[in-house]
């Protein structure tokens, strides 16, 4: 089958569905792969390195014709929903539930769609987890910008002029991308606390050598392994617990977000007071609604000598990791959906029917016709 790459539309975005690396692999495995001319220029893939390999660069045009399935990491824009052929697959990063119109555009084409981020959690899925290996380089990049803008260093320093204390990091959400927050603010010598609703993380955030912070006395359940909406009890009780942290805090970095639902505020107003002059709080729930309330999306705003950087996009801004990841996942995928060459659809299996939208026409996950 011929499989095509495209440009990305989003604005700013640097990464590529698919590296020269994995095409070799699928032209290996008896496909024909075409790349939009500049696809992968942002994360320092010239079309020369896919043309090296076997891939065609060429126009948008040329990309498309007689493609059989559609690679991006981002949904495809209007524009580009025209072009594409009628009747071919495409696999990316849809979030369907809070797009049913690109949805509905895609099926009036009879699109088959894959949206990555609906593959299901479980263990078999875990090499196609998009979600995951976006997330993890997020959490590390968070720590990163952190460090850039905050005035001191994170370990500590024994010098002939006196001794540096390590900074302190504070934590909110200990998802994929708060574990390699926690991580990376180790390793390079910071004290580290973190919180989540979920209380099994406790263990994940000692084995990382940081201090779990125990919201008491009030509980979050947790659906699929993902976090409800915390009740106003809890919230409360979560201010008590994390208020002393936060005023002692040189860096936060906040993460949390519950499917289907706009970011939780985890730092309001009067937290914000709490912080110190020249600490910074790093944002990655920023585009969902964001869990401070100074934030915005995009900025670095400074309230009271506080910075809050609303964080959009940080795989983006790895764009050599991401995309190799991200093409990795997809190569996953395709060994389950197209082990011959051949776009399969069996419905039978858990992971398609978590990530197939759409097909011959029809709709095929209930939430998207009622959102
Ligand atoms: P996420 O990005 O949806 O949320 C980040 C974190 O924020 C979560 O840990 C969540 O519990 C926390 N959170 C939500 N509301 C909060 C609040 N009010 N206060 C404090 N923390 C709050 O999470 P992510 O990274 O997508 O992971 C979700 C779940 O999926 C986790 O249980 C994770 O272990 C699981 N997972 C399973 C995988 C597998 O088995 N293949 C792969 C990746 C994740």
């Amino acid at each position: 089958m011929k499989i095509a790459i495209l440009k990305e539309s989003r604005s700013g975005e640097k990464r590529v569905a698919a590296t020269p690396q994995v095409c070799s692999q699928w032209i290996k495995g008896g496909n024909e792969v075409a790349v939009e001319s500049g696809a992968g220029a942002q994360a320092f893939y010239s079309d020369k390195t896919y043309t090296a390999v076997g891939v065609s660069a060429g126009t948008r045009a040329e990309t498309l014709k007689d493609a059989r399935l559609v690679l991006m990491v981002n949904p495809p824009d209007a524009d580009t929903i025209k072009e594409l052929p009628s009747g071919c697959a495409i696999a990316s990063l849809l979030y369907h539930r809070s797009n049913p119109e690109l949805v509905a555009a895609l099926n009036a084409k009879n699109i088959s769609a894959y949206s990555l981020d609906a593959i299901p959690r479980i263990s078999r899925a875990q090499s196609m987890d998009v979600l995951s290996s976006q997330s993890n380089l997020a959490g590390y990049k968070a720590v990163i910008k952190g460090a850039e803008n905050l005035g001191k260093i994170f370990p500590m320093l024994m010098t002939a002029a006196g001794t540096i204390t390590p900074s302190r990091v504070l934590i909110f959400g200990v998802g994929v991308a708060g574990l390699q927050a926690i991580a990376t603010a180790k390793r390079l010598g910071a004290v580290v606390e973190a919180t989540d609703v979920r209380p099994e993380t406790k263990e994940q955030v000692e084995s990382l050598g940081g201090k779990f912070i125990e919201v008491k006395g009030a509980e979050v359940g947790s659906e699929g392994g993902y976090a409800k909406e915390a009740s106003e009890e809890y919230r409360q009780k979560q201010r008590e617990a994390v208020n002393k942290s936060l005023s002692m805090a040189d860096l936060v970095i906040t993460t949390a977000l519950v499917p289907g639902r706009k970011a939780p505020i985890l730092v309001d107003s009067e937290q914000l007071d709490l912080m110190k002059p020249g600490s910074v709080l790093v944002d990655m729930a920023a585009e969902q609604g964001g869990n401070c309330v100074g934030t915005e999306p995009g900025t670095i705003k400074e309230i009271n000598g506080v910075k809050i950087i609303g964080c959009v996009n940080l795989p983006s801004e790895l764009p050599m990791n991401s995309s190799d990841l991200f093409a990795k996942n997809i190569d996953a995928l395709l060994k389950l959906i197209a082990p011959k060459s051949e776009l399969l659809f069996d419905m039978e299996d858990e992971i398609v029917k978590g990530s197939l939208i759409c097909h011959e026409g029809k709709l095929l996950q209930g939430e998207t016709q009622q959102s």
